[in-house]
């Protein structure tokens, strides 16, 4: 290879690179797997380590992870974010124990002690405690410069707002991975697709994008977890091995992951590590890997660094959850709000301990994008989510006879026209019969309507005998009607009816979330209803007054002004009157007089004047005092709160962070459920010394 040659492949290199750290940090959608990227970054060290020469100091070898381009706040790092070298398979993990031991005076017997870590894939961060009260969260950045995240790191429910070690610590600084739970992962998603929203594309993108949320509210309402892993600066503790590192970080309140453990010896490694791959299915939490450190610190300091890598550590990498498939069909499906939602069939794959033989490919701006045709070689990637996703076609692996998608001009289920609405497909027909089945399925929902004696099988026969053409003729079902049809006898056909009669009388909120409008979820459905109180008085109310509702805005507004103003939905409506179905009157709850009766207590400092909130609550009935006390039914703590937090948690009253506050006031005044100070599991030991430690 000459000179010329090498300088041409780097500089096309690290424009691919640098494109793919800012679709993966700055624009949370990665373009390439993980896969793809590192052997791309692999072929660039090579190539730099043959040609030095050409090494830049801007070259994305010469930094680790995300470039820095935002709104927030950089910090430097007190000491480096470093990161792991990988290793791929049993060989290379023996070569990394080789190169370990050329580093020491090591005897040839002595068994090297490990500690073998799940590698949780989320992103790393630092919080850092000052006297024990959470001051900081920063990003990992670049390694050596994060971003300020401050505000929306301490929404994190694991990230407590005090730590338990005693003496306390002037600065302690844990550092681990911010990730979601693929419980809490799907749970989110499936609200967001309720209400109409955009959905998260995996746990891992959704952690580091609520991570950067410009407002620490949005943050808030992630289901984001912490698990710490390792310290950065500290002082007051002394640790001399990393199991006692993790267990100081546990004593001080933070949580560790349980899964780690001590191996004697390469060989309990490998045990770990084949043990764990089995196991890592069964986990809520996505892992790619297992990070094995040499416990004691003496020995991890006598190893020292190699670049930005410790030679004490390393991260074993399972293969990666992608397969290849080839697509077999493209077609759409129509969803209730009339979007057409494309996926692709391909032969079955095992990925991820399952077979799938579908993935989602989004919307059809994204199918296009990809750019996906029947009988195309595909990479599926399987996260933490149910359906898999379409991650990229082999184009180079094409023969010519694959067929482009053809984006249907016709809705498949009821042959009227398409339209696009930005990166979606619609069909805008709204007695199309495939959106009237999954309508119906959603409007008999528990949580809905709740008619428990109809769901999606009996709702198709109804449309197919052209008994119902829209969710109001549910309540002008005949018994004639229903014993018309096969195997129906006389006590189901009673069932069915008695279970219809019996929804006539739903709450308001419960109804405008039956009716199937775009944007309009239980959780806005229930602020709408609140509002208003009365379904007049919702087909009364303006656009801005219903935008304006906290929590509702625009989008959701919009949507459903647009519905309502729809001739055939106001026929719909003026329908379901006349069959009986009524909202039944909810209980307005007063404004003013949520918080009536209650008591509580600001201490610490807050980013807003305290002032401002206590005249918040006592705007919402409540009384605002000076001292804790059993009867405090709340205390809002802020930056450095003393002794009244303290007060508050000897007697076990209600502690929030002041976005905690926010979120209640403006919420529905229920409590939320955990406190954010837990209990440390075991009593804080005493400790004392001093040692600085390169982590
Ligand atoms: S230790 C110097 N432990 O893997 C040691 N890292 O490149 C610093 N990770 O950026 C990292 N689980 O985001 C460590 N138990 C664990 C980990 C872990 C996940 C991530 C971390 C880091 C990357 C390693």
């Amino acid at each position: 290879m000459t000179l010329e040659q090498a300088q041409a492949e780097i500089t096309a290199l690290r424009t691919q690179i640098e494109t793919a750290n800012r679709e993966y940090y700055i624009n949370d959608a990665p373009s390439l797997s993980d896969d793809v990227y590192d052997g791309m970054m692999r072929r660039l060290v090579e190539l730099e380590k043959q040609f030095p020469d050409l090494i830049t100091p801007d070259s994305p070898t010469q930094k680790v992870g995300a470039p820095l381009e935002s709104d927030f706040t950089k910090v430097r790092h007190s000491i480096p974010m470093l990161s792991l070298k990988d290793v791929r398979g049993e060989e290379e993990l023996l070569d990394w124990e080789k190169t370990l031991r050329r580093h020491t005076a090591l005897p040839d017997d002595f068994v090297v002690r490990y500690v073998c870590e799940p590698k949780i894939d989320g992103l790393s961060a630092a919080i850092v405690y000052e006297n024990g009260v959470y001051a900081r969260g920063i990003t990992r950045g670049d390694g050596q410069v994060g971003e300020d995240v401050s505000a929306n790191i301490k929404t994190i429910r694991s990230v407590p707002n005090r730590i338990h070690l005693d003496p306390v610590p002037q600065t302690f600084e844990a550092r681990g991975e911010i990730y979601m739970l693929r419980s809490e992962f799907e749970k989110f998603n499936a609200k967001m697709a309720e209400e109409g929203k955009p959905l998260l594309a995996n746990p891992r993108n959704g952690s580091s994008g609520s991570v950067r949320q410009k407002d620490p509210r949005m943050t808030a309402t992630r289901p984001l977890s912490f698990s710490a892993y390792t310290l950065g600066a500290y002082d007051h503790v002394t640790i001399k091995t990393q199991m006692e590192l993790l267990e100081a970080l546990e004593r001080a309140g933070l949580r560790v992951n349980s899964l780690r453990r001590i191996c004697n010896g390469l060989d309990e490694v490998r045990e770990f590590i084949a043990w764990f791959e089995k196991e890592r299915a069964n986990l809520d939490y996505a892992t790619d890997g297992v990070v094995v450190k040499v416990d004691d610190f003496a020995l991890q300091n006598e190893l020292g660094y190699v670049g930005r890598n410790p030679r004490w550590a390393c991260a074993f990498k399972f293969p990666p959850e992608e397969v290849v498939t080839m697509v077999k069909d493209i077609n759409v499906n129509v969803g209730r709000t009339g979007v057409l939602t494309p996926m692709a069939y391909f032969e079955p794959v095992e990925v991820a301990g399952t077979t799938v033989s579908r993935a989602t490919l989004s919307n059809i701006e994204q199918l296009q994008k990809k750019d996906v045709r029947v009988g195309d070689r595909v990479v599926i990637r399987k996260a933490g989510e149910i359906i898999p996703e379409v991650v990229r076609v082999l184009v180079e692996a094409r023969t010519g006879s694959e067929q482009p998608y053809q984006v249907p001009e016709q809705c498949p289920a009821c042959g009227s026209q398409t339209v696009m609405d930005g990166p979606r497909l619609m069909c805008e027909n709204s007695a199309c019969p495939a959106q009237l089945e999954r309508l119906i399925e959603h409007f008999v929902g528990r949580d809905k309507m709740n008619i428990d004696r109809v769901g999606i099988e009996l709702g198709k026969r109804f449309i197919a005998a052209g008994f119902v053409k829209d969710v109001a003729d549910l309540f002008y079902l005949t018994k004639e009607q229903l014993l018309g049809l096969e195997r129906m006898a006389e006590k189901s056909a009673q069932n069915v009816l008695d279970s219809i009669e019996a929804a006539k009388k739903p709450t308001l909120a419960r109804l405008l979330f039956a009716l199937g409008i775009p944007n309009i979820g239980e959780h806005t459905g229930e602020l709408i209803a609140e509002r208003f109180g009365t379904l007049e008085a919702i087909q009364k109310a303006s656009l801005e007054e219903i935008s304006s509702i906290h929590d509702v805005g625009k989008i959701a507004g919009t949507a459903l002004r647009t519905w309502l103003d729809e001739p055939h939905n106001k026929a719909l409506l003026e329908k379901l009157q006349a069959a009986g179905v009524e909202p039944v009157q909810e209980e307005r709850k007063e404004a003013d007089e949520r918080f009536a009766g209650k008591s509580f207590v600001f201490t610490g400092t807050m980013s807003r004047d305290r002032r401002d909130l206590e005249a918040m609550v006592k705007d919402l009935g409540a009384r605002v005092s000076g001292s804790v006390s059993k009867k405090t039914d709340y205390v809002v703590a802020g930056e450095a709160a003393g002794s009244k937090l303290d007060k508050a948690r000897e007697n076990k009253v209600t502690v929030l962070t002041e976005d905690e506050f926010m979120a209640l006031i403006g919420s529905d005044g229920e409590k939320p459920e955990a406190t954010t100070t837990p209990e440390p599991e075991t009593e804080p030991v005493p400790v004392q010394g001093t040692l600085a430690l390169d982590l």
